[in-house]
């Protein structure tokens, strides 16, 4: 299998590209900004970059990972998010068909109001902000000019990439965020009204091995196994952590004063991939207690 991860510097591209190496499937990874051992440039705005990829490595499957993850700078700079989400997208698309290649395409539950998740793969879309909206575009385009493509929504991840061990760069990631805040003493502020089903990264790797094995097709849910609060979900983590409780503020979500709206009762519901036997999604303890491991042995 040749395998192309572009994103395999993120959260979850970083899971996979260690993942499918240690299957031996022949794989080829990329960043854009932070640069990270072994891996090659890709910025889908440049073509030159996409056009490289594709030509040295003539992949058979590309696991699209990339782009503008931060729900907040989406709406701060609705262009940036344009030009790489649904522009790259459109321009990686043309290169699929060239090539000959499938799609993997990792997309969200933002895609979604949240007026009443968590989200079978077929309930209407609606996404509410910027982010959501323009990653609801890159699944049309991709669903207009592909027969041969799975998309994959995912819902808060959480997980370490590999730049994340090295210091090479911040940690972004919700759930690593916490962990640090809470133990260098720090307050951390939860909303009680805002829900979602959080998915360890290596579980979405796994069910993504196997989709791209079984040569799935169309869309499927990859994520966690419960519907929690983003409060009960920081308790959660406060437990498997064992940091101290007392530093959670539960609040309600309009205190966040975030930029960008949120889907109140996001989530995604995993029937399908059940049902197809692809997988059992994690429940958060588990999928914690994996991060954990992973923290320490690092
Ligand atoms: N994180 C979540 O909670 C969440 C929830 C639902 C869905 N998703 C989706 O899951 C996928 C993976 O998310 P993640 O959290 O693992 O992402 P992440 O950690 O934020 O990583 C994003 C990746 O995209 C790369 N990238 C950024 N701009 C790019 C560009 N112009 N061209 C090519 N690559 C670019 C980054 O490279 P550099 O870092 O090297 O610049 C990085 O490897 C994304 O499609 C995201 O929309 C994430």
């Amino acid at each position: 299998m040749k395998l192309l991860i572009i994103g395999a510097s993120g959260i979850l591209g970083s899971k996979l590209y260690n993942d499918a190496i240690n299957k031996k499937w022949n794989v080829m990874g990329t960043y854009c900004s932070h640069k990270h051992e072994g891996l090659f440039y890709l910025d889908v705005r440049d073509k030159s970059s996409l056009e490289k990829a594709f030509n040295i490595f003539e992949p058979e499957v590309v696991v699209m990972a990339g782009g503008i993850t931060d729900v907040d700078l989406c709406t701060l700079k609705p262009k940036l998010a344009e030009d790489v989400n649904i522009k790259g997208t459109s321009d990686l698309v043309k290169k699929i068909k060239e090539y000959g290649s499938k799609l993997v395409y990792i997309s969200t539950d933002y895609i979604f109001d949240g007026e009443n998740g968590p989200y079978k793969e077929n309930y209407k879309t609606n996404p509410i902000n910027n982010y959501g909206r323009t990653k609801l575009e890159a699944e049309n385009i991709i669903r207009t000019k592909l027969k041969d493509y799975l998309i994959v929504r995912t819902c808060q991840l959480y997980g370490v990439a590999d730049r994340m061990l090295t210091n090479s760069a911040p940690a972004k990631n919700f759930a690593i965020k916490i962990i640090h805040n809470m133990q260098n003493n720090k307050k951390v502020y939860a909303a009680d009204d805002l829900y979602s089903t959080p998915t360890y990264s290596g579980s979405l790797s796994d069910i993504l091995i196997k989709l791209i094995d079984k040569k799935s097709k169309g869309v499927y849910h990859g994520a966690g196994a419960e519907f929690l609060s983003r409060y009960d979900y920081v308790s959660k983590i406060t437990d498997v952590f064992k940091l101290d409780k007392s530093l959670i503020q539960r609040v309600k979500l309009k205190d966040l004063k975030l930029k960008a709206k949120r889907p109140e009762k996001g989530g995604l519901k995993t029937d399908k991939i059940r049902k197809e036997k692809i997988c059992e999604s994690y429940d958060c303890e588990t999928g914690l207690a994996l991060l954990k491991k992973e923290l320490s042995n690092a």
